[in-house]
C-alpha cells in the first residue's frame, strides 16, 4: 500500500486526491490518510504530491506511518474531490517531525 507521511501536516496540498481511481483518501485538518485496506498500489498519487508527502509503505518509518494511515482513515471523512489547501501551508513545506508538533 501507499501511506500518507509527514511532509503533509500542515500542507494539505490535496493534489493526491484528484488523480486517485478508488477515492481511498481521508480527511483531517492538518492531513490526509490513505485507507491502506481500499489502496489499489498503483501509485499515481505518488509524483503528483508537491511535497513529497507519498511513498510505499515499505519507506523506513513506513511501519509506523501504516499505522498513522490506518488509524485516521477509519475516523475521517471521505475526500474524492481537492478542496481548499491552508493558506499558509509554504510555511510548513521545510519543516520536519511535524506530526509529532502539531498533531494533538
Ligand atoms: Fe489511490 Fe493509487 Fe495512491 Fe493508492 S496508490 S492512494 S490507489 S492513487
Ligand atoms: Fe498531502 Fe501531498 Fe496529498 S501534501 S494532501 S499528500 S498532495
Amino acid at each position: 500500500t501507499y501511506i500518507v507521511m509527514d511532509p503533509c501536516v500542515k500542507c494539505k496540498f490535496m493534489d493526491c486526491v484528484e488523480v486517485c481511481p478508488v477515492d481511498c483518501f481521508y480527511e483531517g485538518e492538518n492531513f490526509l490518510a490513505i485507507n491502506p485496506d481500499e489502496c489499489i498500489d498503483c501509485g499515481v498519487c505518488e509524483p503528483e504530491c508537491p511535497v513529497d508527502a507519498i511513498k510505499p509503505d515499505t519507506e523506513d518509518e513506513g511501519t509506523k506511518w501504516l499505522e498513522i494511515n490506518t488509524k485516521y482513515a477509519a475516523i475521517w471523512p471521505n475526500i474524492s474531490e481537492k478542496g481548499t489547501p491552508p493558506a499558509d501551508r509554504e510555511d510548513f513545506e521545510r519543516e520536519t517531525g511535524k506530526f509529532e508538533k502539531y498533531f494533538s
